[in-house]
């Protein structure tokens, strides 16, 4: 079973260069690259219960797109944003993308943060042969060929985190998530591993998107005593819950909320030293030793705020509109189009802020997970960080399943 193979070493799917997939032209002539603007649409929320994350997402791609602009733009066009704000809300995420992919002839739309947003735009970039690019952590068991998965799916933020967890303050997990897809399926994984390594869910709970009343949770945690309390909850619903369960008293020495979701950006609105002591795991913090993020640091503070940060998922929006532009290189202008980018980026490999990436031929990417513990300052100290880029696979848990360059494979 795969995710019973822990110890199992990196898989060697990543290939440098294009599978040659064929191009598929949905339109006359090249209405994607005209007057010397190659328009891409910008999908994040600045308003609703996951502004918090999505504007910071919203920023790192606008800074991205502004910086290869300023250095003459991509075969000597420059990069158009064409930037909506979906609200927070999966309804009006589909809406704004139709406008985008077909009234603004966007050729990419970057966006996103909730799998129910993502889930809300898939009918549409599939219909019309436009192609999604998704910074964001999420649940896997998807393998759409017409979105690029930037961010981590569950077996390289669990695999390690949840024997790690276990052994370091013991099997007994209460899972708190909201109540969508994201947090249900990935403590169904949570669940499958606890299962293989002899621990156990002692309680699952889900509270709608933007809940901010964790009373009852609280007092439930409290009587039923668990060794780790394990988060999926997102965007306002998480400030909440760990400023209240700071302001209960509970010892992170003892019983540790260990998230999944909590990035610098959520612990910047809940304030340090309610974060102290608690864990997350991702593939990027603010604080990675690198010339390529002291770069990305710096000029992120510089243009937003020096009281701004970086986080996984806006180190992600950043380097997609990155992976864009050397996709973009590979074609002759009159050759771009949504799925020739997207057969030009496979296999990729760049530099990014966390360390070399690659995009998988199941257009997820290889990513450098990481365990972290919170500091009061706001930032994270890693205390386990693997050795080597993790592949993506999105349906690690699904022994039966996997997604492949042709798309899902049931065995
Ligand atoms: C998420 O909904 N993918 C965080």
């Amino acid at each position: 079973m795969k995710r019973r193979d822990f110890l199992k070493g990196v898989a060697a799917t990543g290939v440098l260069g294009a599978t040659g997939f064929p191009g598929i032209w949905t339109k006359s002539g090249n209405a994607w690259a005209s007057n010397n603007e190659i328009p891409v649409g910008v999908l994040f929320s600045l308003t609703g219960p996951v502004a918090v994350v999505e504007s910071t997402l919203q920023n790192a791609c606008l800074m991205a797109i502004e910086e290869i602009n300023a250095e003459g733009g991509i075969h000597g066009r420059m990069l158009k944003p064409v930037i909506e704000d979906p609200a927070s809300d999966p309804a009006t995420f589909a809406d704004r993308i139709r406008r985008q992919v077909l009234r603004d002839n966007c050729v990419s739309v970057f966006g996103a943060y909730t799998s129910a947003s993502r889930q809300a735009v898939l009918p549409v970039v599939e219909q019309h042969d436009n192609l999604f690019w998704y910074p964001t952590l999420y649940e896997g068991r998807e393998c759409s060929r017409n979105v690029m998965y930037g961010g981590a799916v569950p077996n390289q933020q669990q695999q390690d985190f949840v024997p790690w967890l276990k052994e370091n303050f013991g099997g007994r997990f209460y899972l708190i998530g909201n109540n969508y897809v994201y947090p249900r399926e990935e403590n169904n994984v949570c669940k499958m591993i606890l299962d293989d390594i002899g621990g156990e869910a002692v309680h699952e709970e889900y509270v709608p998107m933007g809940h901010s009343d964790f009373g009852s949770v609280i007092n439930r945690i409290r009587d039923m005593k668990p060794d780790v309390i394990f988060c999926t909850l997102v965007g306002d619903s998480d400030v909440a819950f760990q400023r209240q369960m700071h302001a209960a008293g509970f010892d992170p020495e003892t019983m540790p909320v260990a998230s999944l979701t909590r990035s610098e950006i959520e612990v910047k609105a809940m304030g340090g030293a309610a974060a102290a002591g608690h864990f997350s795991s991702a593939p990027y913090f603010m604080g990675h030793e690198s010339a390529a993020n002291h770069r990305f640091v710096e000029a992120y503070l510089n243009r937003f705020g020096q009281d701004e940060v970086t986080h996984f998922v806006n180190e992600a929006a950043y380097f997609q509109v990155y992976q864009f532009k050397a996709a973009v290189e590979q074609l002759a202008p009159s050759d771009i189009t949504p799925l020739n980018i997207r057969d030009a980026a496979v296999g990729l490999r760049m530099l990014a802020p966390q360390g070399e990436i690659e995009i998988d031929p199941n257009l997820h990417t290889y990513l450098w997970p990481k365990i972290a513990r919170w500091q009061a300052d706001g930032q994270a100290e890693v205390v386990q960080q693997s050795a080597r880029r993790m592949a993506p696979d999105p349906y690690w848990a699904y022994e039966d399943q996997m997604c492949t360059a042709e798309g899902l494979v049931r065995t």
